[in-house]
């Protein structure tokens, strides 16, 4: 979820704002916006534009010397879209329908549809296909009921509101007053010499030159911004929350990487809450303790779902993995017959695709060329194309009947990571939701899988403790020229994935095999100097797995095993050891596959190469 600036004072606020929006670029987005006002000014000004910031600053360079001058109070905003495609009239600032209020959102509000509703029964209307607009409508609602007491209006709508939000708003009626808010995405708040003015930021980056001195606003807390008085900070209860100011002493290349070194590492580590993010609103707690799934593109396309007899997962790379993923979870649960196929092969084969097939095509970008070219082919035979996608508008979620966002923000290193822990929990709701609606697993089943799921990103974080374990042990495996990845089941997609990483970054040749496959040929490989990387957790193929890595070890390979933690049989056979804790099978992939991304990681990092932009790799494969 994107970037949000802010200022209040009595400098010129548009090259700030300006200014911080291209620091913030970074976070990667699709489109970008600010609001202006000031004492000297008329009523709000916004300016917005898709695309670049560059786009944004050369309409706002159209201000007159005046009016830069006039405006002293602003908000800006990059958009990583989630609701609504990106697009000029869907970038923020959003304004309230009487253009009283102005209003930044990083994050999703789950429940906007109901609000929306609610809204519009009050006679609001609205411009923007976005949940952010509906927020900034709640807020004028009560604005105008409670006499335009700004930060009670905030507070009142906030607790309305289920789901993630950093947001600032601003009032025609005063402009030397701006109202933060929090929970679940970050909000910082430099504080200018003796209070004369304030800086927001989604994080320090765009403060650090004006201030080290810095507010972060905690979850549910709302700040009252005012010049020459000290910030006010209120819980969502309207209780006061303590004020606590920070020296940020990071320099700013750091920063922009979230205090990581390479915006892998930084995506790898942002894995639990982007899986939470994947799950908001989808994976629902009722009342009763019980959980259900709701995904719209069910709700709009079930008859065709449930009546498909065969499913054609078509994708690239690290998201054809994610599709084997969805392929074992799709007829286990489903008795739904699955074919996963490279998209590039699928285009040109002249596949058989009958009008009731359901085409999944899997993509982090969005734009992959092969992958937009094979749902193009099946859409002309007939079939449902379901997208599962990270970019929000991108021409293949557009080119898709139907489908669902995975909601992990942008992913910036060119080795996919969280895009494909996020692909994998969508699968695992779509095919949760299906085999529900068909009836192929209990009610025990089902509930059983969600209440495991929900537990997921706590999971992650345990296995993401081991880093410094992982990076340890890679010092052990840099020298290689070789690596064999095996897995079985579940963690077949994964050994392939885990070499695929390795492959990327370190540019050490790696292979992904079926565990048992190694007998009919790799096994000549197998000597003391290749590394051999077992999945072997604990799943109903794991003694199967030990015998593949007897027959390993009785040839000297040095084995590094992925096991479910506590299992010492493994620990006895293995060179080196990660542990993951224990979960349902069909989930093993979101918590095996992290030590494969982290040990790709530390070794390229080891080997001084540039792991977030890999020689030869685009990010987007968009030709063929
Ligand atoms: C993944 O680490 C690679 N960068 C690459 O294989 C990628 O998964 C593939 O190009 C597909 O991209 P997409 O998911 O954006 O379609
Ligand atoms: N959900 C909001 C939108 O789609 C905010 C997205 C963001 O965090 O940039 O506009």
């Amino acid at each position: 979820m994107c970037g949000i600036v802010g200022y209040i004072g009595k400098q010129s606020v548009s090259p700030i704002l300006i200014k911080g929006l291209h620091q913030l670029e970074y976070r990667g987005y699709d489109s970008a916006g600010v609001a202006l006002s000031g004492e000297a000014a008329e009523g709000i000004r916004v300016y917005k534009a898709k695309g670049k910031v560059a786009n944004l600053e050369a309409k706002v360079e159209t201000l007159s010397p005046e009016a830069q001058t006039a405006f002293t109070t602003g908000i800006g905003h990059t958009r990583w879209a989630t609701h609504g495609e990106p697009s000029e009239t869907n970038a923020h600032p959003h304004l309230s329908m009487n253009g009283e209020l102005a209003l930044v959102h990083n994050g999703i509000i789950e429940n906007y549809q109901l609000l929306k509703e609610q809204l519009v029964g009050y006679g609001y209307t609205f411009k923007s296909q976005t949940d952010t607009e509906v927020l900034v409508q709640l807020i004028d609602y009560f604005y105008q009921k409670n006499g335009k007491q700004l930060t009670k209006a905030v507070n009142q709508a906030l607790n309305k509101v289920i789901g993630a939000y950093a947001i600032v708003v601003m009032e025609r009626e005063n402009p030397n007053h701006l109202v933060a808010a929090r929970k679940a995405s970050p909000l910082v708040i430099g504080i200018g010499e003796q209070n004369a003015e304030f800086f927001i930021g989604s994080d320090a980056t765009p403060l650090v030159e004006y201030t080290h001195k810095v507010i972060y606003l905690e979850d549910e807390q709302i700040a009252d911004i005012r010049p020459s008085e000290a910030v006010e900070i209120i819980n969502l209860d309207e209780s006061s929350a303590n004020v606590n100011i920070k020296d940020v002493d990071i320099d700013i290349s750091a920063l922009s990487k979230g205090g990581f070194p390479h915006f892998m590492l930084k995506e790898i580590f942002e894995q639990p809450h982007c899986i939470e993010n994947s799950m908001r609103g989808r994976v629902i707690r009722r009342e009763d303790g019980l959980y259900e799934i709701k995904l719209s593109a069910l709700a709009h396309f079930k008859a065709k779902l449930i009546r498909a007899r065969h499913v054609i997962i078509v994708a690239c790379g690290t998201s054809w993995h994610a599709g084997l993923i969805g392929k074992q979870l799709i007829e286990e649960m489903c008795r739904i017959r699955v074919e996963v196929e490279y998209a590039s092969e699928f285009r040109y084969r002249n596949p058989v695709i009958e009008k009731d097939d359901v085409v999944i095509a899997i993509s982090q970008s969005g734009e992959t060329a092969d992958t937009l070219a094979a749902i193009q082919l099946a859409k002309e035979q007939g079939a449902l194309v379901f997208g599962i996608v990270n970019g929000v508008g991108s021409s293949i979620a557009r080119a898709a009947d139907t489908g669902i966002y995975i909601h992990v923000g942008p992913e910036i290193g060119g080795a996919s990571t969280k895009a494909f822990t996020g692909q994998i929990t969508v699968l695992t709701m779509l095919s949760l939701a299906l085999a529900n609606a068909l009836g192929t697993i209990s009610e025990e089943q089902f509930q059983e899988i969600c209440r495991e799921l929900v537990e997921i990103p706590a999971k992650m974080e345990v296995v993401l403790k081991q880093n410094d374990t992982v990076e340890r042990l890679s010092n052990r495996f840099t020298y290689a020229r070789n690596f064999l990845y095996l897995g079985r089941g579940y963690n077949y997609p994964v050994a392939l994935e885990g070499a695929l990483k390795l492959k990327e970054i370190s540019y050490i040749h790696a292979e992904g095999y079926p565990a048992a496959e190694m007998k009919h040929g790799p096994i000549a490989l197998v000597d003391k100097e290749m590394p051999i990387v077992c999945l072997a957790t604990r799943d109903q193929l794991y003694h199967k797995v030990i015998s593949n890595m007897q027959e390993v070890q009785s040839r000297n390979g040095r084995i590094l095993a992925i096991v479910t933690e506590g299992d010492e049989q493994v620990k006895r056979m293995a060179q080196e050891v990660v542990e993951v804790p224990a979960t349902l099978n069909c989930l093993t992939p979101l918590l095996s596959v992290l030590p494969m991304q982290l040990l790709a990681y530390h070794v390229a990092v080891k080997k001084g190469l540039n792991v977030d932009m890999p020689r030869n790799l685009a990010k987007s494969v968009t030709v063929e």
